[in-house]
């Protein structure tokens, strides 16, 4: 996977994604949003379109959007806007949403076109999977993480009072849109959680852009139009790379969990109040699969040092040492790990590395060495 050394700011990359008949390509660039309209025409041409989104992304994006889609002559029914944030992942906003669907008269044809962050492209991914048994959408996502990640792979769902994400199907998108210039009016806050996501793609199988993430690394936080489109475009090309090979999880794709059973434990244990943020948590959840692959034996402690490093100099947390006021212990976040939904015959499989960028699954590690990894965390240093 090759690195560009920089990419003209108004620059735009397609991304294809190979699932036979189920593919389809991940637009990159400033302006989709305000040019969705024919790229959305040439995917589904004449097709009736209903947009949702959450009341922060609608103030700054939906009317350019609706204006566009308006504008390509695409019969657009009323816009639905669910509140802003995680809580909106849950059973009774999903039944609310299909209500506004079935209310504004949908059809078989009608194509959900899901605008936000994650929290929308998974709510809306899902609900466009059952609706009428099966709606086409379209990912239009406006935060970083969305954008490296949740859009593209076709995981859609909802939250449980059992655990995250455990109602859900696999229901790819026709078409994603990522509007470089949506990151700008992000909070530094979000897009630095969206940043771990990116660093994970160099730390799964790519050294290389390991290695270009610690020089422009900083120019992707700090919002280099054209470092952060190429950034963008190297996270989605492995993503879809991965996807392709192994659409349903069956594998290879475990890999995108690097850091995530870690990361799972804390957000579980922090709550979805906003305390933690996903791509916080992904961050110290890496430092911790490599401090766990050091500690077994299996990466040089160096290659963890250098994760750790890069992640806590653009600014990420990489321990969770003041997470929950310093109150937490090793063992309740060893019991959240037992319910993620990764585990398989009561056994957790964690994603470790050999070194940067030689990411694996394995099944075979000793509780003790989990527990001694969290309480190194929690008291602030490597294990
Ligand atoms: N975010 C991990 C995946 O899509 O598989």
């Amino acid at each position: 996977m090759s690195v560009a050394a920089s990419t003209s700011p108004a620059a735009r990359s397609i991304v294809p994604v190979a699932l036979g008949d189920r593919a389809y390509d991940i637009h990159i660039g400033a302006g989709l949003i305000a040019g969705a309209g024919p790229l959305i025409q040439a995917v589904v041409p004449g097709r009736p379109l209903v947009v949702l989104t959450d009341s922060n992304v609608a103030d700054r994006h939906l009317a350019p959007l609706m204006a566009s889609l308006a504008a390509s002559g695409a019969k657009v029914l009323e816009p639905i806007i669910v509140p802003a944030g995680e809580a909106s992942k849950d059973m009774e906003r999903l039944g609310e949403v299909m209500d506004a669907l079935l209310a504004r008269g949908i059809e078989r044809k009608t194509v959900l076109v899901a605008l936000g962050g994650g929290v929308v492209g998974d709510l809306g991914g899902f609900a466009a999977a059952i609706a009428l048994r099966g709606l086409d959408f379209i990912q239009v996502p406006t935060t970083l993480l969305s954008q490296v990640d949740s859009s593209v792979g076709g995981k859609t769902g909802i939250n449980s009072r059992h655990g995250k994400n455990l109602i859900g199907a696999f229901h790819q998108p026709r078409l994603v849109l990522a509007d470089t210039v949506s990151l700008d009016t992000l909070p530094r806050r979000e897009v630095l959680a969206g940043y771990a996501e990116v660093v994970k793609y160099g730390l799964i199988d790519n050294p290389g852009f390991f290695t270009w993430l610690e020089a422009n690394g900083q120019g992707v936080v700090d919002g280099d139009p054209a470092l952060r489109a190429e950034a963008i475009r190297v996270s989605c090309l492995a993503k879809a790379g991965i996807v392709a090979q192994d659409e349903k999880e069956g594998g290879l794709r475990e890999l995108l969990n690097l850091g995530h059973t870690f990361g799972h434990a804390l957000e579980a244990e922090a709550g979805y109040g906003g305390e933690l943020l996903h791509g916080e948590a992904v961050s110290i959840g890496m430092v911790m699969a490599f401090d766990l692959s050091v500690r077994m034996g299996l990466c040089p402690a160096a290659d963890a040092a250098r994760a750790r490093a890069h992640l806590a100099a653009v600014g990420l947390p990489v321990d969770a040492r003041h997470l929950g006021g310093g109150t937490w212990t090793a063992e309740t976040l060893a019991a959240h790990m037992a319910k993620d939904k990764k585990v398989k015959d009561g056994r957790v499989t964690f994603i470790l590395a050999r070194g940067i960028g030689q990411s694996f699954r394995c099944a075979d590690v000793r509780l003790d060495d989990v527990r001694d990894v969290l309480a190194a965390s929690l008291a602030g240093h490597a294990s």
